[in-house]
């Protein structure tokens, strides 16, 4: 009989792409897919580091998961991604964790999870938490198993060599390397056939990609293969995530406002607006070299949204830097924003040379500063938008009504109106913003 199996995602886009390049792996192999962990014989959890609290949940599912073992004696209960890398065999150790796990795979060793699975299957625990300088999956076809049919991700690129000192992702992650142009275009023109009408790069540092084919020595950078990509259809809307401010060029600005279809968004985390905050996180670039990028966005790309991630009370941060992000944060006036307190991760460079010194009240007064300061920001920029037009894609019709759809313009703003004509996911439509709140736009649908 065919084994089910059941993945869950937790992290990031790239852990969310991950979880298809795995789920394309092993239904090659004769596994079929599960809805839901009850009906499962394996289950998989692809895990997050970022911070202690997304660690904490992936903790608490495992130990949930662990009564299904009663109804099915052979569960095989797997850890993969970050976590795995970053925690490795420990997570085996059945007694210091209080459960039972059966695998433990890194996010660079999904081609053995076959193996791995056979390997269980004969009664061994199953490791593999080797991390490559080479991997990048660039062969295998993703299964969209969870998608709208309307928006995918793409990964060009893995790893991250900037080691930002408070981040665990170039340890869970490893060596920076890209993947080959074509098989991404090719990807992309896949989705397009079957379809899909916008696409995501995706990496850590997305404007780091760079891949130099050995025979004929031509290179191509991620401008050129942003202009690939946007050339395949007008129909077909581009975006790209994440941007480190350090590289974001001007030739890719260019590239972005010369294509209609790219979208008109840019996600630049900031982290601080303090520049001795950002030596001390190792970040390589002060306020007013990150307010020097924000100028040529607006120069170059004047109708471009742009979104930041913000961690509150890092080592050392005094009011005087706290009130620097609240003021950077005004002065750029943010679209939107991902807003975290500092959680020290072990083995990080901050862990290690840097006095997690904030209190926790302190940090949470700071964090709560910078999510008010981020709603009147999100609803003074959609306040804006009323009276314009844009263009949306579909994406569904609307949680709380059948004839409403909602979808998304170029800005990555989220917009409902009423469908009165049919429209399906996939579809384009002129739509009219006559209200907003903080987090959406209400419109009308109009001809142009
Ligand atoms: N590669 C992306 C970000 C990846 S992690 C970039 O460099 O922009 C996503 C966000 O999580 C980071 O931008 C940062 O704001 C936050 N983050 C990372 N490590 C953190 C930590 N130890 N504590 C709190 N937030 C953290
Ligand atoms: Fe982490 Fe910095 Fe790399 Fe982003 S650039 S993944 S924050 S080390
Ligand atoms: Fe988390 Fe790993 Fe992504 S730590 S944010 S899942 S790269």
């Amino acid at each position: 009989m065919e084994k089910k199996i059941y993945i869950e995602t937790y992290g990031c886009q790239m852990n969310f792409s991950d979880s298809e390049i795995v789920a394309s792996i092993i239904t090659e192999k004769n596994y079929t897919s599960a809805d839901k962990a009850e009906d499962a014989d394996i289950i998989f959890l692809n895990t997050c580091s970022i911070r202690e609290n997304a660690e904490q949940k992936v903790f608490n599912r495992l130990k949930q998961l662990q009564h299904l073992r009663k109804s099915k004696p052979g569960l095989v209960l797997g850890v993969l991604g970050c976590m795995a890398e970053r925690l490795k065999s420990s997570l085996l150790e059945e007694e210091e964790m209080g459960m039972r796990v059966d695998m433990v795979v890194g996010p660079d060793s999904y081609r053995d999870l076959p193996q791995l699975l056979l390997d269980v299957e004969s009664g061994q625990k199953a490791v593999n938490v080797i991390l490559s300088s080479e991997e990048t999956y660039a062969d295998i076809t993703p299964v969209r198993y969870a998608s709208n049919g309307v928006s995918a991700f793409i990964s060009i690129m893995r790893g991250c060599e900037n080691f930002c000192t408070y981040c665990v992702v170039p340890f869970t992650r490893g060596k920076e390397r890209s993947r080959k142009p074509e098989s991404i275009i090719n990807e992309a023109r896949d989705l397009f056939g079957q379809g899909y009408r916008e696409i995501t790069l995706l990496g850590q540092n997305v404007n780091s990609y760079h891949w130099k084919n050995e025979e004929s020595g031509a290179a191509w950078t991620f401008p050129q293969l942003m202009e690939a990509v946007a050339s395949i259809d007008p129909a077909l809307r581009i975006r790209f995530a994440t941007s480190h401010p350090k590289d974001i060029s001007e030739e890719l600005l260019q590239v972005i406002a010369s294509y209609n279809n790219i979208c008109k968004a840019i996600h630049l985390p900031a982290q601080s607006g303090s520049s001795s905050v950002l030596k001390n996180m190792n970040r390589k670039y002060t306020r007013e070299e990150y307010l020097s990028r924000i100028l040529a966005i607006r120069s170059i790309v004047p109708e471009c949204a742009v979104s930041t991630d913000i961690i509150a009370g890092f080592c050392g941060e005094t009011q005087d830097d706290h009130l620097l992000t609240l003021s950077l944060m005004r002065e750029v006036g943010f679209d939107f924003a991902y807003m975290f307190k500092y959680s020290e991760r072990p083995g990080t460079l901050a862990a290690k040379k840097l006095e997690d010194d904030v209190p926790e009240e302190v940090k949470s007064k700071r964090l709560q500063e910078i999510i008010d300061l981020q709603n009147e920001l999100s609803l003074k920029s959609n306040q804006g938008d009323v009276g314009k037009v844009f263009e949306v894609l579909v994406e569904r019709t609307s949680k709380k009504s059948e004839k409403r759809v909602s979808g998304r313009n170029s800005q990555n703003k989220v917009v409902v109106f009423d469908n009165n004509t049919g429209l399906k996911p996939g579809d384009y439509a002129m739509v009219k913003i006559t209200g907003c709140s903080s987090a959406t736009l209400q419109g009308e649908r109009t001809e142009g």
